[in-house]
């Protein structure tokens, strides 16, 4: 089974090679994202595939339900350093429906260390218990979830300390929420991106 991989590798290799002699070279040289993309380890939701940007244009940090944990050394790293260091423009925190993530941290069951992990998705949830309530099924209600959850993700990178201190030193960039659809390979733009553009 690990062989194949290694055989997919050597021909994704050659095939590159093949339609740029120097495509390596050039990329090994040159990492200049535009963009920190903050997802779901989710295997369904590849960043690069899903938005169609080659290696060396996306700088990508994914873990369980995209979650932002202030104390989350490994995202603030990851964080400080696409901001300071690639200067990027963008910020994406991209949620997706059908989460595993989210449905487990709403099942009421007990799943391990994992449970720590998913607690903000349950505080967004009991903050907005009457809303859920109103919706007629799991489904509508998980979606729901994801949504807010991933624009309470935007709200807790906007309060880190590393952003709010790249914005006093004037970078421009900017925190998007996006939720990205499983079944129909779309991504939706939730319209919370920080800061609003003037006018
Ligand atoms: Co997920």
């Amino acid at each position: 089974m690990l062989n194949e991989l290694f055989a997919k590798n050597r021909a994704w290799s050659e095939e590159r090679r093949r339609d740029d002699p120097h495509y390596f070279e050039r990329l090994s040289n040159l990492q200049r994202p535009q963009y920190l993309w903050i997802g779901c380890s989710d295997s369904r939701v590849p960043a690069n595939t899903i938005t169609g940007l080659e290696p060396g244009e996306v700088f990508v940090h994914r873990n369980v339900a995209n979650l932002v944990h202030p104390s989350d050394l490994n995202l603030l790293s990851v964080l400080e350093y696409a901001i300071d260091v690639w200067e990027v423009s963008h910020v994406i925190v991209c949620g997706h429906y059908g989460c595993g993530g989210i449905r487990a941290a709403l099942d009421g069951e007990r799943h391990g260390i994992i449970d720590h992990w998913l607690q903000p998705i349950r505080d967004v949830a009991e903050r907005n218990r009457d809303d859920l309530d109103r919706l007629p099924n799991l489904t509508s209600r998980l979606n729901l979830v994801c949504e807010m959850s991933t624009r309470n993700q935007v709200a807790r990178l906007e309060r880190t300390p590393i952003v709010q201190w790249a914005w006093k030193r004037g970078k421009r960039m900017r925190i998007h929420g996006w939720v990205y659809g499983l079944t129909d390979g779309l991504i939706s733009d939730l319209q919370c991106s920080v800061p609003a553009l003037q006018g």
